[in-house]
């Protein structure tokens, strides 16, 4: 779309060439779990999609959440316990007018739950798409029921017409400010407030040029405000820039602010902001010649600090197909705020007859400050509202809302930086560390249906783990965080999923413990177990920073694994690896080298192939993890291989426990399936006799039931068995025993290029 090698000469360039090229452009998850099934709960109900809207009600520990034509009200602490659903459907007529105007029924033809927001009376604020005829209403839950007001209020500009297309929202004091295309076409984007007048954006492509709304938030600027500021709400998106030198569109990403006792202006600017300015925001990614694009961000305030220490976390991904990395920039509220306070304007300037050019304005500056807040100053001077302004104010307002300076991210670069997933939602919490220092862990939701965990350390790129939260993998379309619960709550157009921020119990050393650098997370030498520090009393063995496992005791010996196996024979010896970050190695027979001839080294284990008496021996799996710069080692497994003349060893075919469980799953349901039968047989031999006075109709019924409920069941079983198949050889083999594990392969040659998978990327953490 926008090819790389466009003639636009792109300001960012100096930049990124003053970074050091040192600075990794890669950062490798240490860990990389499979689906979480112990760990989450998921939700979703047939027949219906789009899970793609949430909203915490911790007071009511409940998690709303907004489907395609449906509203439900689930468990917060297990969000598979469905406590009550409100459906909200097109009427057949608002479909037939939508698909008359050219929309396809089945998909863009429908409600689709896009605003939910708490409001002071407790109530809620729903909006949804509605066949494209946007669509507020008002949402109770009581007495365990959800409960639509049907007011039907205008949701014109408040939600998307178009269900594919993105937008923003908040509610901040009961009012509505959104970010969203006002008509059906999707040409006239604004940023609105929905008090009893509607102020909005200009539809001027110097406001707003084909944007993407992406997020809002508010800060609260009026406290302890020295010369009496206003609270603003932020506005981040991307648009089309207008300022660029170039012939090709290009696409950059913004921040902008508007202040919330704006009334609009009273001849220039009536209805409309006028205190709407919008600045550039970088996130300088190495070796990018084009600027990364804002797809969300997240809002972090310290509630024991001023409004001025608050950070905002942005994701970001490139515009260009061929570069394949996201990143995470953070930018401090004040830096923004000073921009907009005190910076300089940027003017257009006709070059030729149908070309304008925008650069730095440096004539004088009308007082009041364009696009300033209600202040002190303004005050002194008579003016007390918006209203006041003079119209030099607003027509400067009017005509420059950009900023010439663009907002650099804290540090001067991303805090983190992933090739090869495409970020699209972030969460940040604040963690503190055993010795009291705090960190900030950002839970990054990614395309690829995984949550990354990932935390800066002074400047080092650290990602803790990559946990695949959907299967098959969906993009997470939202993510939430409730500190009550300590959960996270992302959704999909498929379900919805819950995962703990920290499960520190899937460490089973303290190697392993420690060195996941994980600040939930330390290990207890008392219990020995790696325990959540909120959890625990006692002092915990953690290196969050220096990431060492030097003060961790001796681990247990491992006790070898026997394995026989006849000459001629295969066996794989199974040693998963613990962290993508170490690497194994095998020795034999304490410290002797591996004999080379009809082994083959596995990323998960060790094949002999042919095996012969010189095979026989002790077989050690190590693991070697640098961290800073030291190595630590581990045993992973060990193994006692004999040379069997028999062949009965078992060595040879052993199934994984995990796949054995299908047969006999099978065998419960048709027997379960064969009771039922003989059961409605005697039943319906009963009723033919005569002996039951139940009408015929109702045993039909509920035979119909009974079988629906057998097909649930099947049906809800279906991703289980999604898991049951390993990602990796050997995932079956949890619980640290190694019998699992050891598939042993007796098959023909043929099987051993089929070691190498592509899954082998997923390693399972839960052994070593
Ligand atoms: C969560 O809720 C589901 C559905 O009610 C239930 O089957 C499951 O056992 C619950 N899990 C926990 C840990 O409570
Ligand atoms: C809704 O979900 C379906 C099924 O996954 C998907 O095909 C469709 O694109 C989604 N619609 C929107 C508007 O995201
Ligand atoms: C949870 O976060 C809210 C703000 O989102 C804060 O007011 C509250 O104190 C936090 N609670 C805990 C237990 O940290
Ligand atoms: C392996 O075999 C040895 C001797 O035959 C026995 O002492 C040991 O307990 C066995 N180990 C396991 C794990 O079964
Ligand atoms: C297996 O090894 C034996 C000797 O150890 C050799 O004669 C035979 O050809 C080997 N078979 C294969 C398939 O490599
Ligand atoms: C650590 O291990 C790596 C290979 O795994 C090796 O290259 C390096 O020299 C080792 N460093 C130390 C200090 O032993």
């Amino acid at each position: 779309m926008y090819p790389l090698g466009s003639l636009c000469v792109f300001w960012l360039l100096p930049v990124a060439l003053m970074l050091e090229e040192d600075s990794p452009l890669d950062c490798v998850p240490r860990k990389s779990v499979p689906f979480y099934r112990d760990y989450t709960h998921t939700f979703s109900e047939k027949g219906v999609f789009n899970y793609t809207t949430m909203l915490l009600r911790e007071d009511l520990d409940l998690l709303v959440l907004g489907a395609r034509e449906s509203i439900y009200a689930l468990d917060l602490k297990n969000i598979s316990k469905k406590l009550a659903s409100v459906k909200w459907e097109v009427t057949q007529q608002q479909k037939m007018d939508c698909k008359n105007k050219g929309k396809s029924p089945e998909m863009e033809c429908k409600n689709y739950i896009r605003i939910l927001h708490k409001m002071k009376d407790n109530r809620m604020y729903v909006c949804g798409s509605n066949a494209f005829d946007p669509v507020c209403d008002y949402m109770s839950y009581a007495d365990g029921k959800l409960t639509l007001e049907k007011k039907a209020e205008d949701g014109k500009g408040k939600c998307p017409f178009d269900p594919f297309q993105r937008y923003a929202s908040i509610m901040v004091d009961n009012t509505l400010y959104s970010a969203t295309s006002m008509n059906f076409l999707g040409s006239e984007p604004v940023l609105m407030r929905s008090s009893s007048s509607i102020i909005r954006t200009e539809f001027k492509s110097s406001w707003l040029n084909e944007p993407t709304f992406v997020s809002m938030a508010q800060m609260p600027e009026s406290e302890k405000s020295e010369d009496g500021d206003d609270d603003k709400v932020y506005l981040f998106f991307s648009e089309t820039a207008v300022e660029c030198d170039c012939y090709n569109t290009l696409v950059v990403s913004r921040v902008a602010r508007v202040c919330k006792g704006d009334l609009g202006g009273q001849r220039t600017l009536q209805k409309r902001w006028t205190s709407f300015l919008k600045a550039r925001m970088d996130c300088p990614v190495l070796q990018s010649q084009l600027p990364y694009i804002i797809q969300d961000t997240y809002r972090w305030c310290d509630p024991h600090q001023s409004w001025k220490n608050c950070l905002f976390y942005a994701i970001f991904t490139p515009q260009s197909d061929t570069l394949q990395h996201s990143a995470v920039c953070a930018y401090r509220v004040s830096d923004i705020s000073k921009v907009f306070a005190e910076g300089k304007y940027k003017t257009p300037v006709p070059v030729e007859t149908s070309f304008v050019k925008w650069v730095m304005y440096s004539g004088d500056v009308p007082v009041p400050r364009p696009g300033a807040c209600i202040n002190n100053e303004a005050r002194k001077a008579g003016i007390t509202q918006t209203l006041d302004l003079p119209d030099r104010t607003l027509q400067f307002i009017k005509d420059k809302p950009l900023m010439d300076q663009a907002i650099q991210p804290v540090g001067q670069k991303p805090l983190l930086v992933r090739k090869g997933s495409t970020f699209t939602r972030i969460i940040v919490d604040q963690v503190q560390d055993a010795n009291g220092k705090k960190h900030h862990v950002m839970f990054i939701g990614t395309e690829e249906g995984t949550v990354l965990k990932a935390v800066n350390y002074d400047g080092e790129m650290f990602i803790i783990g990559e946990i695949q939260l959907f299967q098959p993998p969906k993009a997470i379309k939202i993510l939430k965080m409730s500190n009550v619960t300590g959960q996270l709550y992302a959704g999909s157009d498929d379900g919805a999923a819950q995962m703990p921020v920290a499960t520190c119990e899937r460490s089973s050393s303290c190697m392993d413990c420690v060195l996941a650098r994980d600040p939930y997370c330390g290990w207890d030498k008392v219990a020995g177990r790696c325990v959540a520090l909120s959890n625990s009393k006692r002092e915990l063995i953690q290196s969050v920073t220096e990431g060492q496992a030097s003060l961790c005791p001796a681990a247990d010996p491992v006790r070898p694994m026997n394995q026989s196996i006849w000459p001629g024979g295969n066996l794989k010896l199974s040693c998963p690896t613990p962290s993508n970050l170490a690497q194994t190695s095998w020795e034999m027979d304490k410290g002797h080298q591996v004999p080379s001839a009809h082994l083959q080294l596995l990323q998960d284990g060790l094949l002999i192939l042919n095996a012969s008496d010189r095979h026989a021996g002790r077989y050690r799996c190590l693991s070697v993890e640098r961290s800073k710069g030291v190595n630590y080692t581990t045993i992973v497994s060990e193994y006692e291989v004999r040379i069997t003349a028999t062949g009965s060893g078992k060595g040879l075919t052993l199934l994984p426990q995990a796949q054995s469980d299908g047969p006999s799953k099978i065998v419960l349901q048709v027997s379960v399936g064969l009771l039922v039968v003989s059961l409605l047989t005697l039943l319906a031999w009963n009723f033919h006799k005569g002996h039951l006075p139940l009408p015929w109709k109702c045993g039909q019924k509920s035979r119909g039931q009974s079988q629906g409920t057998r097909e649930d069941v099947g049906a809800s079983q279906r991703p289980g068995p999604a898991e049951d198949k390993p990602l990796v050889l050997g995932t079956g083999n949890r619980n640290n025993n190694h019998n699992r594990g050891e598939a042993a392969f007796s098959a023909a040659e043929n099987d051993v290029p089929c070691v190498n998978l592509p899954s082998l990327q997923y390693i399972d953490d839960s052994e070593i």
